[in-house]
């Protein structure tokens, strides 16, 4: 029998292509024919690691036209989480940033050519959205099936907590092999995986209990020394911040500097490579303390000790320092499919200059 030819996939908001990356790993013979993204800056990165440099632009002034032209089977899209972010104003499709994504919500039904399949990825809060409404909404009116999730890493037996909604969606004539969970809403990944144990994935999952089945960070680290020269470029590069918690002075290398612990360590998220849980990096990492990703303990032979119990005065033995970007990417992807790194010997670093 014939080969069917790859699925043709357009990857939106691909920013530095985390979704590229997991379609590439997930083995489905796919192609992304095109990405999309305004940001140049993230279009380097794209380019620097899968050789293509995304269509730059506003996706809003897209046209179905435009869309129809790839005749894609498949659509990706990770759009801005400001407008339902937790932290944030949470104005939904009121937001100027969530604009562009029901535009092409829209252009779906003007197409000649619409894709069988979506997936959506964004912040847990978008479920809750008018935006989300509007996505079942066009989705049910072009006859496609859906099942939603919510997942974090930990549930693949990644040490880092970041609870994602993602939605898959298919065209009716196209069947999920699990229909049950048709227009569900679902917390775990069981009816996804073919090869799971019930301990892995029960459907109660909490991230107490994931906690035990997890992985510790010490499988994620990579152990490496490079030059000081490389380093230095980064942490140069670092702003200095004016806001409640910011990094005074950067080291040479990644270690955490002795004042910014002395005067800010109460408020750090420190984690051991036995621990089985890091929390969420986030772009103010390395520039803010509180809430921007963990910090790593790098001192041999320290049994994990629970925050609360922690002196003051031993953060200082803990030999803290920062996770690094994944070595040989030009910027890290921290993410279920992206391994963080970090050494877990003092003085010892794994970096890459951007
Ligand atoms: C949540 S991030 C996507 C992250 C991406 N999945 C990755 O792996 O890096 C959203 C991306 O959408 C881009 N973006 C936001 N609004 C856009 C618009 N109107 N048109 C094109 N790109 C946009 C941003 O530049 C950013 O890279």
């Amino acid at each position: 029998m014939e080969t069917p030819p790859p699925w043709r996939v357009l990857e939106f908001y691909s920013g530095i292509g985390g979704m590229r990356y997991a379609l590439a790993s997930s083995g489905v013979r796919a192609e992304v024919v095109e990405a999309f993204d305004i940001n140049d800056v993230a279009n380097d990165v794209y380019e620097h690691n899968f050789g293509h440099r995304p269509c730059q632009g506003n996706i809003q002034t897209l046209t179905a036209g435009d869309l129809d032209k790839y005749q894609a089977h498949a659509w990706l899209l990770s759009p801005p989480c400001q407008p339902y972010t937790r932290q944030g104003l949470q104005k939904h499709s009121a937001d100027a940033r969530a604009f562009s994504f029901i535009k092409i919500l829209n252009l779906m039904q003007n197409m000649s050519f619409p894709p069988q399949m979506l997936f959506v990825e964004n912040v847990v809060g978008f479920e809750v959205s008018d935006t989300h409404d509007q996505l079942l909404a066009v989705l049910s009116t072009l006859n496609f099936n859906t099942q939603e999730f919510i997942l974090s890493p930990l549930q693949f037996g990644v040490p880092y907590s970041r609870p994602r909604y993602f939605c898959l969606a298919k065209q009716e004539s196209m069947c999920f092999p699990n229909s049950s969970v048709n227009d569900k809403l679902l917390r775990t990944p069981t009816c996804l995986t073919l090869n799971t144990t019930r301990t892995q994935n029960s459907y109660d999952q909490n991230e107490d209990d994931l906690e035990v089945v997890c992985n510790p960070i010490r499988n994620f680290l990579e152990a490496q020394s490079i030059g000081d020269k490389e380093c230095s470029a980064i942490i140069s590069d670092f702003k200095e911040a004016d806001e409640c918690t910011p990094i005074e002075t950067a080291s040479h290398d990644y270690t955490v500097p002795l004042n910014l612990i002395e005067r800010w360590g109460n408020a750090m998220d420190i984690v051991y490579p036995e621990s089985k849980r890091c929390c969420c990096f986030t772009k103010s990492y390395y520039c803010y303390v509180k809430g921007t990703g963990s910090v790593l303990v790098t001192s041999k032979n320290l049994k994990p000790v629970p925050k609360e119990n922690l002196e003051m005065s031993s953060l200082n033995e803990l030999g803290l320092r920062f996770f690094t970007p994944q070595r040989g990417r030009k910027f890290a992807f921290i993410s279920p499919e992206f391994p963080f790194s970090g050494s877990h010997k003092p003085q010892t670093t794994v970096c890459h200059a951007g």
